[in-house]
């Protein structure tokens, strides 16, 4: 079953502190943005990758896909100042039907099976995204006092990818855009505009490389993962 994923890679990386692109930095001898790069490439449902880059990044970013031989490229548009206009850039590049998957550059360690249920979710009930229960107990809290214990078996910690139906991404993000409206996933666009979307049980393995605690997880997650492929 075949999906194009469109890769929001155009941020700053403020919070990982690295003065540069995050995903220019490296675990295992290659940038976090090569090995979520490879994952894709090697995915053989995979037909297309449209990666958001930033404009100044956009002659390393050429040079790394070259090296990484990353031959399912389809386009290279350029990142907005959020990430939902990356997002949209990438949309803009891409005019087909079929599934569309959403997935940030900065979790390289998303796993084929998980990808594959998402995209057979997706193309049945026409969006499904990556998440798995939380495992702490969670509390709304209003100026230092706990108003109230949110019900856990309820609260599922969101990732990405997540993947629609084009139709339904494209109807979502074009009544986001002529509302003003701003989304911190692309679910929450589908949701604001009615769509059901579905969860698919991913892995807590599954992480955003975000702050720098998590270089050193990220070695031994990719670690790990070689000497399982070995
Ligand atoms: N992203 C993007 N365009 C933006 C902001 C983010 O394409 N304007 C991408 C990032 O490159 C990343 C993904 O969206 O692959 C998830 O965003 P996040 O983890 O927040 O990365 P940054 O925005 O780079 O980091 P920070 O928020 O710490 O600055
Ligand atoms: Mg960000």
């Amino acid at each position: 079953m075949d999906y194009t994923v469109m890769m929001p890679a155009a941020g700053s990386g403020t919070r990982m502190g690295a003065g540069h692109n995050k995903l220019f930095l490296e675990l295992e001898g290659k940038s976090i943005l090569a090995h979520t790069l490879a994952v894709f490439q090697q995915d053989p449902w995979c037909t297309g990758i449209i990666l958001a880059v930033k404009e100044t990044e956009r002659a390393t970013i050429e040079t790394i896909i070259q090296q990484e031989q990353i031959t399912k490229i389809s386009a290279l548009p350029e990142g907005g100042t959020e990430r939902q206009h990356s997002v949209k850039a990438c949309l803009k590049s891409h005019q087909s039907d079929g599934i569309v998957l959403v997935h940030d550059a900065a979790r390289p360690f998303i796993k084929q099976d998980v990808i594959h249920e998402l995209v057979i979710s997706a193309s049945r009930h026409g969006g499904a995204v990556a998440g798995v229960k939380a495992k702490d107990t969670m509390k709304y809290v209003n100026n230092g006092i706990i108003e109230e214990t949110a019900d856990r078996e309820r609260l599922w910690v969101i990732q990405t990818p997540q993947a629609f139906r084009y139709e339904v991404l494209k109807d979502a993000s074009q009544k986001a855009e002529q509302e003003s409206f701003l989304g911190t996933d692309e679910a929450m666009l589908a949701e604001h505009a009615g769509y059901e979307v579905r969860i698919v049980e991913s892995t807590y393995d599954n992480i955003k490389m975000t702050t720098p605690e998590d270089l050193a997880y990220g070695g031994y997650l990719l670690k790990k993962r070689l000497e399982e492929t070995v």
